[in-house]
């Protein structure tokens, strides 16, 4: 039997495998149930090298490897003879691999495979855009036919060499990860973790000097699900005490005695560099205060669906916003003492069918869009990436060696290890793709069998993946270890994740500090104000009030009443699934108002019932201010909502919250509307109702949201978050929708057809008008731009003038270890400079914003985010404000040269409000 279709390698760029499946007589299942099936799921992968050989890589399932190797070596065997005598395609196996990185991929081969492989590889070449096809074609040398040759790829399996430079302050300093440059509004160091780096390789080599294979595998194989005490665990060996791998990107989760932290959407809109460092120091000392060593966070999806169900666990939908967002949170983890892991790597942007849809993403996209936040992360010292569930161009992401070993460890010089998420490995021979690490440990949960273990082992043993790979792979997961001194009195594990209440495991260290103060901050500073009329806000003493929705409340059973939060009552503070915590207390809106009234001597009244808008409206009736609360819940596929499987199924807001608005506002002129949701709703049933005088956006706080609400309905907190999201007003007019239909298909194909245009670049590109566009936010204050400057920066980077100035006549950079991460790419090229100025009267914060405009030749989108600041003003007072442009931020991907190119024409930027409010034109000198 042959399976057509289902598996084909990343068809763009370069050196990417060409998956096909065949038949054996086990029967082949590619079910939409990978988890139970993927076991018996047999595939090849095919890629041609150069002129003359081809690299087949097979993926039998473990019972039957050794009775299939032994028939395929009887092939190959055949296929020489056959070769020999007609001159036909042979398959030679051969211990060597063909050394070129990044190998060419060819869409047609003859000889016996070539049905199989045509067919497969056209359709996923089908889905990506034509330039990246283009690329694939021009940069191919491959010939379609030749020699075969076993294994398995392309790379040679030893550690990459240190990317770039020597250090070379002050731009780029040696840096320790516990020792991190400091927060800045307008970052211009970069710092080189190389130097940390080889200090640490050379201490794992030397640990790892002495281990059997098997020491070695057990250090890349989790113990299996709720085997430990972390919800990864990987065991302890000789000198090395193990690993304990811990979810959330906002918690410790499962924990007693830790923080809340407002989610990773919350700190996003702040567009506040220090209030993303901040956040990640206090969970990082939280996650090492309770003996984890590896923080499974940030999460830096791209939101380009708008109900993808765990958007609110990452930093929106505009790649350099997450970005930054990353780079500043895995700073402030590795500075507490915790390893990050940057995930899930990648493409995994909706819940239904993550492990079972191909995400089809062209290779300039997957560069500028999706990959660039992990282009951060490695910049930032990332320890980890975790690998997502879902299938890449057709190939599974842990098994993805264009991804894992091409673009993340080569191209970005990827120094540390990749982890699967749980149960994402496909393989034994993932190894060979770039996967470091399997997590839990076990194939399915409790199937007490590996992908890697006693599997890897064999597999080293036999000589399919060589020993050099398998020291790569402990030596990456070690070096970590050292990296972030771990060895260095770090705290043992204190709690156990499966069983709370056992009085062993579980030593309730407190470890929350003060940094519910933080989480306090981030909630106000990431709350946009959306509407304000009649001077509605700031609340000024008003002489009565009613608080009207469930969202104002607690829950009735308290703040942990859901497994995983999987469910919604109460004030909305955090999604579902695996990206939470346990709440050590939530503060509901009506207790943080309440405490204002008391100040005030106001009266509040209140009423929960959501769906008795006949009362409501009643009570909002002669009201001095009717605030009604509203949000919009969701999370992980594994809990259903609501009927909500993970994603929203809609934009519309929760709990009857449209018509409980409208009942409001008809009994009361001056209703205000507070919304908490994991992201944009469709709004246009009240935004224009001309007795809503004010809206305030307030997202997923954490435990202290409703003192944060209050704190920006009183003025105490001057708002200055601002929209890390487009909210349109039509759920049609975002670029992509998300998939629940898998039409029969066992493989689920989604193409990112979209591109470049997600988000704001989209609604720009086809005029479409939003509600409120991607960076909007107002402020109880105003504020005017002037007196623009640019001016160029000379590089610090003598040895890489040659770089320069090609870069500057329109050479794409070359593509070698690390060349995605050099300094000279990076460095701060030109500085921008203008006023700002409050003309309000109170303080406030602004956050310039700086948008490129590529010229037509870029076929980039009108406006792309590349710079932002925040900058506190005084009332009446002009600040000088600075934001730098590297030649990164100026460069394009190019899919043919497979570089970073400035594109031919005048490149100029806007700076401005948001990103339809400019208020500064400028140029970019040539
Ligand atoms: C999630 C990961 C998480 C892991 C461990 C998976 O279901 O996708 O984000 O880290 O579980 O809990």
């Amino acid at each position: 039997m042959i399976l057509v279709g289902t598996n084909a390698g990343a068809p763009a760029g370069t050196g990417s495998g060409v998956e096909v499946a065949i038949g054996f007589p086990a029967g082949l299942v590619f079910g939409s149930n990978q988890v139970q099936n993927r076991r018996f799921v047999h595939k090849i992968n095919l890629v041609t090298f150069g002129r003359s050989s081809i690299c087949l890589s097979y993926f039998p399932p473990e019972s039957t490897r050794a009775a299939v190797m032994l028939t395929l070596s009887k092939l190959l065997l055949l296929s020489c003879i056959i070769s020999f005598v007609l001159g036909a395609p042979a398959l030679v196996p051969s211990a060597a691999t063909p050394s070129s990185p990044g190998g060419n991929v060819s869409t047609t081969v003859a000889g016996p495979y070539s049905p199989v492989i045509t067919s497969s590889n056209s359709s996923s070449t089908s889905a990506v855009s034509s330039t990246a096809s283009s690329a694939s074609a021009s940069t191919s040398g491959a010939s379609t036919t030749g020699v075969i040759t076993i294994p398995l790829s392309s790379y040679s399996f030893t550690p990459y060499p240190t990317p770039t430079l020597n250090p070379r302050p002050p731009v780029f300093p040696a840096t320790d990860p516990l020792n991190p440059p400091s927060v800045s509004s307008d970052p211009q160091v970069v710092p080189d973790f190389a130097p940390a780096w080889t200090t640490a390789y050379q201490k794992a080599k030397n640990l790892i000097s002495d281990y059997t294979i098997e020491e070695k595998v057990n250090i890349t194989t989790g113990v299996g699900w709720a085997n430990g005490l972390c919800v990864g665990n990987i065991p302890p060996n000789k000198n090395f005490p193990g690993l304990c791998l811990e979810d959330s990107p906002l918690a410790v989760r499962f924990a007693d005695y830790a923080t809340a932290f407002p989610a990773g959407i919350q700190v996003a809109s702040t567009w506040n560099r220090a209030l993303m460092r901040a956040r990640g120091l206090a969970l990082g000392q939280e996650f090492k205060g309770k003996g984890v060593n590896i923080a499974l966070g940030p999460m830096m999806n791209m939101g380009r669906i708008g109900q993808g169900g765990r958007n609110w666990e990452g930093f929106g939908a505009d790649p350099f916003l997450t970005g930054e967002s990353a780079y500043e949170t895995i700073l402030g983890l590795q500075n507490g003492g915790v390893q990050a892991t940057a995930k899930h790597f990648i493409n995994n942007e909706q819940e239904h069918f993550r492990t079972s849809e191909s995400s089809n993403v062209d290779d300039r996209t997957q560069h500028e869009i999706y990959a660039h936040p992990f282009l951060r992360s490695v910049m930032a010292g990332v320890s980890s990436v975790m690998c997502s569930y879902n299938l890449v161009n057709e190939t599974y992401a842990c098994n993805n060696d264009k991804m894992l070993n091409d673009i993340l460890k080569r191209e970005y010089g990827f120094q540390g290890f990749v982890q699967s998420d749980w149960s994402a490995t496909m393989s034994t021979l993932s190894a060979v793709a770039g996967l470091d690490m399997t997590m839990p440990g076990d194939i399915t949960f409790d199937s007490g069998d590996s992908y890697f273990g006693g599997n890897l082992t064999d597999y080293v043993n036999d000589g399919y993946i060589s020993m050099a790979r398998l020291d790569d792979m402990a030596t990456r997961i070690i070096a970590a270890w050292y990296f972030l001194h771990q060895d260095e009195a770090y705290p043992a594990t204190n709690f156990n994740a499966f069983n709370p209440t056992d009085e062993v495991t579980n030593k309730h260290v407190n470890v929350q500090a003060d940094h519910y103060k933080l989480v306090r901050e981030i909630g106000a500073a990431g709350t946009v104000l959306l509407k304000n009329k009649n001077c509605a806000l700031p609340l000024d003493k008003p002489r009565n009030m009613v608080l009207i929705g469930s969202d104002a409340g607690p829950g009735k059973s308290g703040p942990n009443e859901f497994s995983d939060q999987g469910g919604s009552d109460g004030i909305l503070a955090m999604g579902w699934g695996s990206g939470t915590g346990n709440f050590p207390y939530l503060i509901s809106p009506l207790e943080g108002i309440q405490e204002r009234a008391r100040q005030d001597g106001s009266s509040v009244f209140w009423d929960f019932d959501d769906w008795n808008t006949a009362l409501a409206g009643n009570m909002a009736y002669g009201q001095a201010v009717a605030l009604v609360f509203t949000n919009s819940d969701s999370g992980e596929d594994y809990i259903t909502v609501d009927g909500n499987e993970g994603d929203r199924n809609n934009l519309t807001a929760w709990h009857n919250g449209d018509d409980l608005i409208l009942a409001v506002a008809a009994q009361n002129n001056n209703t205000i509307v507070v919304v908490n949701s994991v992201g944009p709703l469709i709004i246009e049933p009240w935004i224009e109702h001309p007795n809503i005088t004010a809206v305030v956006w307030a997202g997923i706080q954490g435990q202290e949201a409703g003192n944060a609400i209050a704190d920006v309905l009183y003025g105490a907190y001057n708002p200055s978050g601002r929209l890390p999201y487009t909210i349109a007003k039509d759920l049609a007019d975002y670029p992509a929708q998300l998939v629940t239909d898998d039409s029969g298909s066992e493989i689920v194909t989604i193409d990112y057809t979209e591109g470049l245009f997600i988000d704001y670049r989209h609604f720009d590109q086809a005029n479409i008008t939003p509600r409120f566009e991607f960076g909007f936010g107002l402020s109880y204050t105003t504020f005017t731009y002037s007196e623009l400057c640019v001016t160029p920066i000379h590089s610090s980077d003598t040895d890489q003038e040659d770089l320069i100035t090609a870069w500057e006549n329109g050479k794409a950079s070359p593509i070698v270890e690390g060349s995605s991460t050099a300094l000279w790419l990076h460095e701060p090229a030109f500085q921008v400079t203008f006023k700002v100025t409050n003309t309000g009267l109170v303080s406030g914060t602004e956050i310039p914003q700086l948008y490129i405009h590529f010229p037509s030749s870029a076929s980039e989108p009108p406006s792309v985010l590349k710079g932002f600041t925040n900058v506190e003003i005084s009332p009446y007072d002009t600040e000088q404000v600075s934001i730098t442009l590297s030649r990164y931020d100026l460069s394009i991907w190019d899919v043919v040269a497979q570089g970073w190119r400035k594109p031919d024409g005048q490149i100029s930027f806007s700076i401005g409000a948001s990103s339809r409010d400019f208020r500064l034109q400028g140029d970019i000198p040539t």
